[in-house]
């Protein structure tokens, strides 16, 4: 085994160093506290491995994105969403019986309890689809055992987020609730407890279907991300899969993270409403008092393209030929990205379009409201957050603890 040096205040200290399947490099400090009393610093996280996984892996400054191995490009155009989420959690893609059984088991808990469905409809018409998502979420636990066997909830939690999401978004119209269809795949299902009528034979189109597909997939994992990591952090203390993963849903809420699609969709609306002067936008970007950022642009771990960014912006195209939508935030988006791409403030610091970019006008292309985008990319990522869930419960991970530097007063007396 390798290992680094490091040397603090004139001594030195050994720190094993070991890699990953793809070479990556880490140094081990777990060791240094104890035998130096100092802590390792790095906010935000962003140099830091909180764990080792087999999950996924991303390499940034290539722009590839592989699940189990196997590439996003391949599974985003030949696979469907049941398969990734049973590659994701389970770690293999199911052979035909197991896919079919996986579907079955998927199906049998897909209904969502009359009780939380009731709550769903008491929530006030205005409000976000991701804090009742989150609200629900959290709630299941109060009507599921502990005691059941761990792939039952794992089954309720892929089935029964698209129908809350749906349900959230038919309670805020007034519109009854669509009960899935065991006959129908993942993503028609969702389209249909979203647009259908409750006994209507509307049948989802195609394309769409595949679209949706394709988003769902694009969306399924991304390694130890915000949301991710939150999930493993309240996991770590042993808390219920459901409120790990209404944890998960509140990080993911944020515009810096997956609200980000839906703050993409409104900064595209604002640059059409003001005269559609993208270039005046992009100079605000680059002028740090401005506090406005190119939504969309830019990435923790991303220093060069975003794949997933890239298949949506074939699909975007695909769909709005499709629809026969000529949709003028689309030209927008793309200017943008032109000019950003060609930009020396852009290109020095690799911002490039993220997975949030173009997903935003798909969806208002196929009828989502604009505070559903961010429920849509929660949909996509259950599957993820479950199996780092469980890959952290199957170690028997110790609990997430990080240290801090104090910079408050030294001890003073209490005031008499
Ligand atoms: N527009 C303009 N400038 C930007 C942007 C942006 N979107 N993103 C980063 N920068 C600049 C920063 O001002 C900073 O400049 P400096 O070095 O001169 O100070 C530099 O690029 C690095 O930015 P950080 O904020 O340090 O990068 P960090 O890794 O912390 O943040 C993040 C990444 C949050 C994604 C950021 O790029 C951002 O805010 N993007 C817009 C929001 C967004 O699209 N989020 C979705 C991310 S993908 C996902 O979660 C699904």
């Amino acid at each position: 085994m390798s290992v680094a040096k490091l040397v603090l205040e004139g001594k030195e200290y050994d720190l094993p160093v070991f890699s990953g399947s793809e070479g990556e490099t880490a140094i081990d400090i777990a060791s240094l506290r104890a035998k130096s009393t100092a802590i390792t610093f790095d906010p935000g996280y962003g140099n830091t491995g909180s764990c080792q996984s087999a999950v996924t892996f991303i390499d940034g400054e290539k722009g590839i994105l592989r699940h189990r191995g196997y590439s996003i490009e391949e599974l985003a155009v030949n696979a469907r969403f049941t398969e990734v989420a049973h590659l994701l959690i389970y770690g293999e893609l199911p052979t035909a019986g197991q896919l079919t059984q996986w579907r079955s088991d998927l199906a049998d808990h897909d209904q969502v309890h009359q009780q939380l469905l009731q709550m769903i409809s008491h929530f006030p018409p205005a409000a976000h689809p991701m804090g009742i998502l989150s609200s629900i979420i959290a709630a299941m636990s109060t009507y599921y055992s502990d005691d059941e066997p761990v792939d039952v909830h794992i089954r309720r939690l892929v089935s029964q987020v698209a129908m809350i999401a749906a349900a959230a978004y038919r309670s805020s119209r007034g519109l009854p609730v669509v009960f899935p269809r065991r006959e129908l795949g993942y993503a028609a299902n969702f389209l249909r407890m979203m647009f259908g009528g409750p006994t209507s034979d509307y049948v989802v189109p195609k394309v769409l279907e595949d679209a949706m597909n394709m988003l769902l997939i694009v969306h399924a994992d991304h390694e130890q991300n915000c949301s991710t990591s939150t999930v493993r952090m309240v996991g770590s203390s042993q808390a219920n899969i459901y409120a790990s993963m209404a944890a998960g849903v509140c990080a993911l809420w944020g515009p810096l993270h997956g609200g980000a699609n839906q703050a993409v969709l409104e900064m595209l609306d604002a640059i059409h409403a003001d005269g559609g002067d993208y270039k005046k936008y992009m100079e605000m970007a680059k002028r740090k008092d401005s506090g406005f950022r190119l939504m969309g642009f830019g990435h923790r771990v991303y220093k060069n393209f975003d794949p997933r960014a890239s298949l949506l912006k074939k699909a975007c195209d695909d769909v709005l030929d499709h629809l026969g939508v000529l949709d003028p935030l689309l030209d927008i988006a793309k200017n943008l990205e032109e000019i950003a791409l060609k930009d020396e403030f852009f290109i020095e610091r690799k911002l490039y379009p993220n997975v949030d970019f173009y997903s935003g006008i798909i969806y208002r292309a196929m009828g989502f409201p604009v505070n559903m985008f961010t429920a849509l990319f929660a949909i996509g990522r259950m599957p993820g957050w479950i199996a780092h869930w469980r890959e952290q419960d199957a170690e028997g991970a110790r609990i997430h603890r990080p240290r801090q530097i104090y910079t408050g007063p030294n001890l003073r007396a209490y005031p008499k």
